[in-house]
């Protein structure tokens, strides 16, 4: 059997050898404190459970759906994006539905980027931008995310050979790993360069309802002029608790989500109608399980935040996400410290070397896990004396 030279290029998938490591570790006996995963641990909402019960009854549920999204899911995202961020969007041609954004954002370079061509791609990000650039025979040229520039790319720095040939700025904020949000002045810099360059601006915008203290993440399409050059990749997986049950959307820039959607039908079906049905119950009804959620997670990072700076580490607390970008202390790596938790503590964190060069020297930590284990894992280091200094 002759495999094909793509599949070379593909590095194992950064949480099947994670997800190994615990297995080992649990059969051993050990007690594993898990913040590796971005995977909620908090159930999904009861009405939306109950719309999809209902919704399993009837028989059209069970017929092929359209890979594009049925018109009332579209419409649905239509609503909401109007509702929360006052962006209008057209359900015929402005939203496809997707079985969840990673299947969008894989597809999407199928669709744009031809051998050779070139993607911005955040370092350290999501790996799948990376990755799928590869597949469709693009090259990433990576731009460091570094803390001294709030975690934010530096346009100014790619070369012009680079931009002649890049086809697509990457971008994703609230981010992860990093945790990092970007106010609308960035946003708008991004528009306006991917305007100048002739850039499709990609806008991965998967945790733009967790946010905390009062602040609420900005869609990129809310920048004026932005749908002329921006597809914006959304989810119900990380803001309803619905990650196994694959949906999300691709909205903006009609040309970009008709040739998304040209790559889908030929590629899949479209997602489960039933779970479309359910998702626009999640879309148009109540919203205090948002809320309530945020409230958890707020908690959470709190315990974590505060553990850790009493362990000498001098973080500022994340205004979103569930992700916490900690640099590891003088002497270590992130390879050497994410085992050092391990071994010594039964901590499962996620190296930031995973997630491209630049996040080599911190760790990932998901808070997807009870408060009372996050206090636990904060005695555990304590009683190792681990520390930042
Ligand atoms: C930045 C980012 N984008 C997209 C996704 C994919 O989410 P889903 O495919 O569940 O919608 C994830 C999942 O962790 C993510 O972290």
């Amino acid at each position: 059997m002759k495999k094909s030279k793509r599949l070379d290029l593909i590095p194992p998938y950064l949480f099947v050898k994670i997800e190994e490591k615990k297995d080992e570790l649990i059969k051993k006996g050990i007690d594993v404190i898990d913040f590796g995963i971005g995977d909620p641990d908090l159930p999904t909402p009861p009405h939306i459970i109950k719309k999809m019960r209902e919704v399993l009854d009837d028989q059209v549920s069970a017929n092929y759906p359209t890979s594009k999204g049925e018109f009332v899911f579209r419409k649905a995202v239509s609503k909401w994006y109007q509702k929360r961020f006052g962006v209008e969007l057209n359900p015929r041609d402005e939203v496809c539905c997707l079985i969840g954004s990673k299947e969008g954002l894989a597809h999407l370079p199928f669709a744009f980027v031809d051998p050779g061509d070139i993607t911005l791609v955040p370092d350290p990000s999501y790996p799948v931008y990376k990755i799928c650039t590869t597949l469709a025979g693009g090259v990433p040229y990576f731009l460091p995310l570094v803390e001294s520039n709030k975690f934010l790319p530096d346009l100014e720095s790619i070369p012009a050979d680079i931009l002649k040939k890049a086809k697509i700025l990457f971008i994703n904020y609230p981010n992860n790993p990093t945790g990092a949000v970007a106010d609308k002045a960035a946003l708008t810099k991004y528009v306006e360069f991917a305007k100048k360059h002739d850039l499709l601006l990609v806008s991965d915008l998967a945790y733009s309802e967790m946010g905390y203290d009062g602040y609420k993440p900005t869609s990129v399409l809310e920048i004026e002029g932005a749908k002329d050059v921006c597809i914006e990749f959304h989810s119900l997986s990380k803001t309803y608790n619905m990650t196994g049950w694959r949906i999300g959307m691709a909205v903006g820039n009609k040309e970009a989500v008709q040739a998304l959607a040209t790559i889908k039908s030929n590629v899949d079906s479209g997602a489960f109608k039933a779970i479309q049905l359910a998702a626009i119950e999640a879309l148009s009804g109540p919203q205090d399980c948002v809320e309530q959620n945020n409230k958890i997670f707020a908690e959470r990072r709190n315990v974590l935040i505060d553990g850790l700076n009493s362990l000498d580490w001098k973080l500022e607390k994340p205004k979103a996400t569930f992700y916490m970008w900690v640099p590891v202390p003088k002497k270590e790596t992130s390879a050497s410290f994410t085992e050092k938790l391990l071994d010594k503590c039964g901590i499962l964190v996620v190296p930031g070397s995973g997630y491209g060069t630049a996040g080599e020297g911190y760790i990932r930590m998901a808070i997807t896990l009870p408060k009372e284990r996050i206090a636990l894992a904060i005695e555990r280091m304590k009683k190792e004396n681990i520390r930042y200094s």
